[in-house]
């Protein structure tokens, strides 16, 4: 090999080393969060699952019925804060407190820890004056909720979404087969999914239901398909009745 090969193939080797390994791409084999620090027996966790999704619904209930208070840009201090909400949000789970497990009511009150945690971290943005739109609605609430939910238990809440707004809420393999199940299955469908498989080294429950769009989601979420909201995302082109995203939780089991 004469000098001036030995420098071109030089040159050439990241080149060819870079399309081996792509950059950006999601390592193999494990999973983020490898401490599950809350777990339930495989008896339990569909149930479990189920009353967090509930739970986690009403919430986001809450945030959505104070959303004209929140984007009333004459208001400055709206009273929203974490003990408020999670007082409401305690009294509308009554129905999935009262006859659950004790590990169930421990999952819980951590769930609605994590909701008031978000509220309180929210006040300066929900506070704002002067502004209408401020970012604060329940699909924000709940993502940011669940990353507090997963950093404390290791239990995951997300809400894959159809055609998401945030990153966080890419489906992954499992939940963009049962969004596409809910998609064709149509407005009837609603049975949840629940699925035994394992992230990483931990044996979990996966749980999924759909989340339906009602009248006061489609100024965003609605038609016409493709024409701005009054964020700047494309609208979605969806109706009330049809599926925009998952609640989906992930549980891990003991035994
Ligand atoms: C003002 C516009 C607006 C309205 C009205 C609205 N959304 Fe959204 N939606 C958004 C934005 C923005 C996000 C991204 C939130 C985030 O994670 O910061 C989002 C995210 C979501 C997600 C998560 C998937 C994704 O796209 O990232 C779901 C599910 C969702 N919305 C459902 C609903 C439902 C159900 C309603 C009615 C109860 C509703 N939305 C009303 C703007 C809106």
């Amino acid at each position: 090999m004469n000098r001036s090969m030995a420098i071109l193939l030089a040159a050439a080797l990241p080149a060819l080393a870079a399309a081996a390994d792509p950059v950006g791409v999601a390592a193999k084999g494990g999973f983020p969060e490898y401490l599950f620090i809350e777990k339930v027996t495989r008896s339990e966790a569909e149930a479990t699952a189920q009353k967090l999704a509930k739970a986690v619904m009403a919430g986001r209930m809450i945030i959505f019925a104070h959303g004209a208070k929140i984007t009333d840009a004459s208001l400055g201090d709206k009273g929203f804060g974490g003990a408020f909400f999670e007082e409401q949000w305690r009294r509308s789970t009554d129905d999935l407190t009262i006859d659950a497990t004790p590990a169930q009511k421990r999952i819980l009150d951590k769930l609605f820890w994590a909701g008031r945690q978000v509220m309180d971290n929210n006040q300066d943005r929900i506070n704002t004056p002067g502004v209408a739109w401020k970012h604060f609605l329940p699909a924000k609430w709940e993502r940011e909720m669940g990353q507090v939910l997963t950093a404390r238990t290791g239990i995951i809440v997300k809400q894959p979404g159809r055609t998401y707004r945030s990153p966080v809420n890419v489906p992954d393999d499992l939940e963009r087969a049962t969004l596409e199940h809910f998609i064709q299955a149509g407005h009837a469908e609603n049975k949840p999914r629940s699925v035994a498989t394992s992230m990483g080294k931990q044996a979990v429950v996966r749980y999924m239901e759909p989340i339906r769009l009602m009248v006061p989601c489609l100024p965003c979420h609605g038609n016409p398909k493709g024409t701005p909201d009054m964020l700047g995302f494309q609208k979605d082109g969806l109706e009330a009745g049809d599926v925009i995203g998952l609640m989906s939780v992930t549980l891990a089991v003991s035994d």
